[in-house]
């Protein structure tokens, strides 16, 4: 076994390595979430999440080689998630990636995170050719982007303030839920009413995105609800305010495709994990399920089409926080 690469995500609140081969085959892949360290906090901590990627880094890189049944004789590259994200918990990973590339004198790849999430369709055993148009929505970010070739994407809308992740999870906190709620309120919205509330889609000209209006009219509802009316209504809440989102994402997609003329549609990012948005969009292509939130496979897999710096040049290269 050689040619592997070797993939490092420290961008957020997960630890991840993974090892991938060149024909996109998934090694492993392994994750380590810290969402319980910050749930008490009702978001990430930027320094907690720092001091934990820096205890978690090496042995989730050694769990995951000896997963893949693999020691580093095998690696062949190292990608590792440049930015966006916090930068001091980016630094943990990008520091572990520079030492092991450099120690073994190996290529060290650095990959967008935004690039990876739309890697992740690249994978085995149903990998995704382009042209086509992808909604990336996670925690951090929301887009609708043109893919034209493997190694990159063209913008063709965001948000102009909150990303659908974090409205989910922002709404999820309103409706109780601990985060990061998103999941959570996935799951409670399946016992709700949909057309018990009526949340408004945000009327954004182009193919933008905002969520901002929609978290606040959450908030009135629940105020308006009080705690015995909000307790009775919870479920419809959420399967309202989950409608909303999922409506506005459909609707950017749609409308990007009709532009791209593009035939396939895909979807990527923590978001894509949401069943609604599956089963509304029954015609696209979804990251796999256990791909959707953050992992470094993705990275890997983004590794593939990067380019690879030489030892040691990359030695002086710098996390970015944001796009
Ligand atoms: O891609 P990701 O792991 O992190 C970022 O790059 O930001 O996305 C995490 C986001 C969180 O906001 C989480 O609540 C949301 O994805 N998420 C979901 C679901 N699963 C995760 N949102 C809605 N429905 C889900 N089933
Ligand atoms: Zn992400």
């Amino acid at each position: 076994m050689s040619g592997l690469v070797l993939g490092i995500e420290t961008s957020c609140d997960e630890t991840a390595a993974a090892l991938v081969d060149e024909g996109g085959h998934v090694r492993s892949s392994v994750v380590a979430s810290q969402a319980d360290l910050h749930a008490r906090y009702g978001g990430v901590v930027p320094e907690i999440a720092s001091r934990r990627h820096l205890e978690l880094v090496s042995p989730v890189v050694e769990t995951a080689l000896e997963e893949a049944g693999a020691t580093l004789e095998d690696v062949s590259r190292v990608a590792v998630t440049q930015g966006p994200g916090l930068v001091g918990a980016l630094l943990v990973g990008l520091s572990a990636a520079k030492a092991l590339a450099w120690a073994r004198g190996l290529p060290l790849v650095p990959v967008d995170h935004l690039r990876g999430h739309v890697a992740t369709l690249y994978l085995e055993p149903d990998p995704l050719e382009p042209p086509f148009t992808c909604l990336l929505a996670s925690g951090g970010h929301t887009m609708v982007v043109a893919v034209r070739d493997r190694a990159g994407f063209e913008v063709l809308g965001s948000t102009v303030d909150d990303a659908a992740g974090e409205a989910f999870d922002k709404g999820a906190r309103l409706l109780g839920l601990a985060y990061p709620g998103g999941a959570e309120l996935d799951r409670l919205a399946r016992e709700g009413d949909p057309e018990a509330f009526s949340f408004p889609v945000a009327k954004v000209p182009g193919l933008d995105f905002s969520f901002s209006g929609l978290k606040t009219a959450l908030l009135y509802a629940v105020r308006e609800l009080g705690e015995d009316g909000l307790e009775a209504h919870r479920a419809d809440l959420a399967a309202a305010y989950q409608r909303a989102i999922v409506r506005a994402l459909v609707g950017r997609l749609r409308a990007a495709a009709e532009q791209t003329r593009d035939r396939t549609v895909a979807v990527v990012g923590g978001v894509a994990a949401n069943s609604e948005l599956r089963a509304a969009l029954s015609d696209a292509r979804f990251a796999p399920l256990a791909l959707c939130t953050d992992n470094a496979a993705m990275i890997a897999s983004a590794g593939r089409y990067a380019r690879p710096l030489v030892s040691p040049g990359y030695l002086a290269l710098d996390a970015y926080a944001s796009a």
